[in-house]
């Protein structure tokens, strides 16, 4: 099973929060790309942080395609139930655990996600590595810790497709340890010191 918790990348949100979501929120519809998901945590945390800087009627124009190649096929059920034991949840700062989770009475030490969160996040299962986007237009692609896996062509070869899948200015988050091989590195603009949050250039 794929390792990921809630909060996982704080410099990465907060770079999203302070960078991308004063620009997308003033979009008509906001289109987010979380690419190697996982099991739910790294699109709920996104869809936590939005919803943390807008009012219930502009979270309403966000949908967060959550994908992942998933081996398990497992993912899908666990995000539709959004249910997750306490290891997961346990760096979510505390107030925001309490605002966005409820305690299952059945189950000891989970949490269940708010059903208003559960609805912007819709999962399908993808590999990125057939090179076609789930769609296209999105303000932000986020993909973390799911490079490293890629041999250095295919990375450049996703990289390349996530570029093509943005909007114009669209923003792309990758994880901390990754730099943008040369290929394409002119293809996107670092736009936070402290997080790997870039914009896209019109190539
Ligand atoms: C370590 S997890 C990262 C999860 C989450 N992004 C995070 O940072 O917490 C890596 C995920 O990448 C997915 N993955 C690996 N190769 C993939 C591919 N070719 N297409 C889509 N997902 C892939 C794995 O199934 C796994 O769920």
């Amino acid at each position: 099973m794929a390792f990921t918790y809630f909060f996982r990348d704080m410099d990465a949100l907060r770079a999203i929060e302070r960078h991308a979501i004063p620009q997308l929120k003033g979009r008509r519809y906001i289109n987010v790309w979380d690419a190697g998901c996982a099991m739910g945590p790294e699109p709920y945390s996104l869809a936590i942080i939005f919803r943390e800087n807008m009012g219930p009627f502009l979270f309403r124009n966000l949908k967060i395609y959550a994908s992942d190649i998933d081996s398990s096929r497992r993912f899908g059920d666990i995000i539709a139930q959004g249910m997750y034991p306490y290891e997961s949840v346990k760096r979510i700062p505390a107030d925001l655990l309490a605002r966005y989770f409820t305690p299952v009475e059945d189950t000891p030490k989970h949490f269940r996600i708010d059903p208003e969160l559960m609805r912007v996040v819709c999962y399908q299962r993808h590999d990125l590595l057939s090179l076609k986007p789930i769609r296209s237009g999105f303000g932000l692609i986020v993909c973390k810790n799911v490079l490293l896996h890629l041999k250095p062509k295919e990375r450049i070869d996703v990289l390349q497709m996530f570029h093509d899948a943005l909007a114009a200015d669209g923003f792309l988050a990758v994880e901390q340890t990754q730099k943008l091989p040369r290929e394409v590195a002119a293809l996107f603009e670092r736009v936070a010191p402290d997080a790997q949050l870039f914009q896209k250039v019109q190539g």
